[in-house]
């Protein structure tokens, strides 16, 4: 390839972007070739759209007027033998996202090869895995595991999952795929950046990238021709998350629900989780970033915050709704933010900014809530259902995880009759039960019959 492509040129000229090319005749043949195959994938028009949104306020809530509490409904039991049917029945579907690098906890390795096993080590991809495998054994089915990576993240991930053999999944239920990426944008002149020379900065495009690559890479229409009706979507940062809970699934399918979600009570205003509420009447998250303080701060009569549905971004989809919304002209909009990304500058030299001199663009799953005619919200209680894993120190940080992950290892015993020693209400020794030994607090107790005295560290498996 010796000059760039008559048509690309002439593309990048309409669009007033052809200082990609200024560094053409220095890239080797391999370097041309992926600068071509990267702009093939750009949509120009789309970026100029998003580029022209760059002044809107950050915060686009609508007024105060048009929000309302969501209504919550509590977790019980009563709709277990419904969502048992469905995962028996092969209907359900497990999506893992784990396009994210833990770059927070100062690696920048993909977040599920991270060890949280409180005295295995095992990472939150085996925990998760795990629990996948416990419900496959338990209700005999089949049930496919989906993780989306992204380019950052795919490879390692594959390579760990093979490594440790899937962590005993059949290597066939387990599907990997892609979340899309966006070029960073020049934020003072709409240009794309370079990260190196033939080298456009591209970066995943938010978890709400996994309804369009699900639905472009033909993944859905697959899953609903093997009879797939609910995929259950949740983070890789989150050990305790009860994975396709019948529960949840029974009480989805019981409403005709389009989209289920969890969420926990938020006592803290400052606390980085979005809440659910509605917004003219449709279930909606208000982000934390977007959350004014005022309607953080709101209390209810109760001295409860108004808004404390706090989302640990857990949900269930009907297939049927993913379908639709990814089909018609409602698909998700990005989300912009303006950061500091390191790139080429004019003269084509490295240049590290000290303030914000990028728009970056994100999906978010949650944008698909109020596309939902039928919804429900569910809430559980946060010690057993949410441990975040965000930060190196500090809240939702390593250290936070163990110790709710230890504290409910700790009831579940206490419930089934064990005695946990503890010092300063805590549990003297740490504890962990696989999901291959038990899933959920009541198989426990159905295992634990004899008298177990902890005097160590206890790893149940
Ligand atoms: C997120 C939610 C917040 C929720 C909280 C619960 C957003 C914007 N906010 O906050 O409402 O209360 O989690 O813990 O998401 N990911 C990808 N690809 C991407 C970006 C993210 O797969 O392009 C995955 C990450 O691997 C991770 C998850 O999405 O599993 C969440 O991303 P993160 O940036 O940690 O979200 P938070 O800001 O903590």
């Amino acid at each position: 390839m010796g000059e760039p492509p008559p048509n690309l040129a002439a593309r990048l000229r309409a669009h007033g972007q052809q200082h990609l090319l200024a560094g053409w005749a220095a890239l080797d043949a391999s370097e041309r070739e992926r600068l071509v195959e990267q702009l093939a994938g750009v949509d120009f028009a789309e970026l100029e759209r998003l580029y022209r949104r760059r002044s809107e306020p950050h915060a686009a809530l609508p007024s105060r007027d048009r929000i309302a509490p969501v209504p919550v409904e509590p977790r019980t039991a009563a709709s277990i033998a419904l969502g048992e049917a469905a995962i028996r029945a092969g209907e359900v579907a497990v999506l893992l996202v784990a396009g994210g690098q833990a770059t927070r906890l100062g690696t920048d390795r993909p977040k599920g090869v991270y060890p949280v096993g409180p005295v295995s080590g095992a990472s939150l991809f085996q925990i998760h895995a795990e629990k996948v495998l416990a419900l496959r054994r338990r209700y005999s089915a089949n049930i496919p595991f989906l993780v989306m990576t992204s380019p950052a993240t795919h490879d390692e991930t594959i390579e760990f999952f093979n490594k440790n053999r899937f962590f005993g999944l059949p290597s066939d239920s387990v599907t990997f795929f892609q979340q899309g990426t966006m070029p960073a944008l020049d934020l003072a002149t709409g240009r794309l950046l370079l990260e190196e020379p033939g080298r456009l900065c591209l970066s995943p495009n938010g978890h709400g990238g996994c309804l369009t690559a699900l639905a472009d890479s033909g993944l859905l229409t697959k899953l609903k021709a093997d009879g797939i009706r609910h995929l259950f979507y949740f983070q890789v940062d989150n050990p305790l998350v009860r994975v396709a809970d019948p529960a949840f699934v029974g009480r989805h399918i019981e409403t005709g629900s389009e989209v289920s979600s969890k969420v926990v009570a938020k006592t803290d205003p400052a606390e980085k989780v979005g809440v659910l509420g509605l917004v003219d009447g449709r279930c909606s998250i208000l982000e934390y970033s977007d959350l004014p303080h005022a309607m953080a701060n709101e209390r209810a009569t109760d001295g409860g915050l108004v808004f404390r549905a706090g989302s640990p971004a857990i949900h269930l989809f009907a297939l049927d709704f993913l379908e639709r919304i990814t089909t018609g002209p409602t698909r998700l909009d990005f989300h912009l933010a303006k950061k500091k990304v390191n790139c080429l500058d004019d003269a084509g030299k490295p240049f590290a900014p000290t303030v914000e001199n990028a728009l970056k663009f994100e999906l978010f799953i949650f944008d698909a809530l109020p596309l939902a005619d039928r919804w429900i919200v569910m809430e559980v209680r946060r010690e057993d259902e949410f441990a975040p894993l965000k930060n190196a120190t500090g809240a939702d940080s390593p250290a936070t995880v163990h110790k709710l992950l230890v504290d409910r290892v700790a009831r579940w015993l206490e419930s089934a009759g064990v005695t946990v020693p503890r010092a300063n209400g805590e549990s003297k020794f740490p504890l962990e039960i696989s999901p291959l030994y038990a899933i959920d607090e009541e198989e426990l107790r159905g295992k634990i019959r004899s008298r177990m005295n902890i005097t160590e560290p206890v790893l149940l498996r």
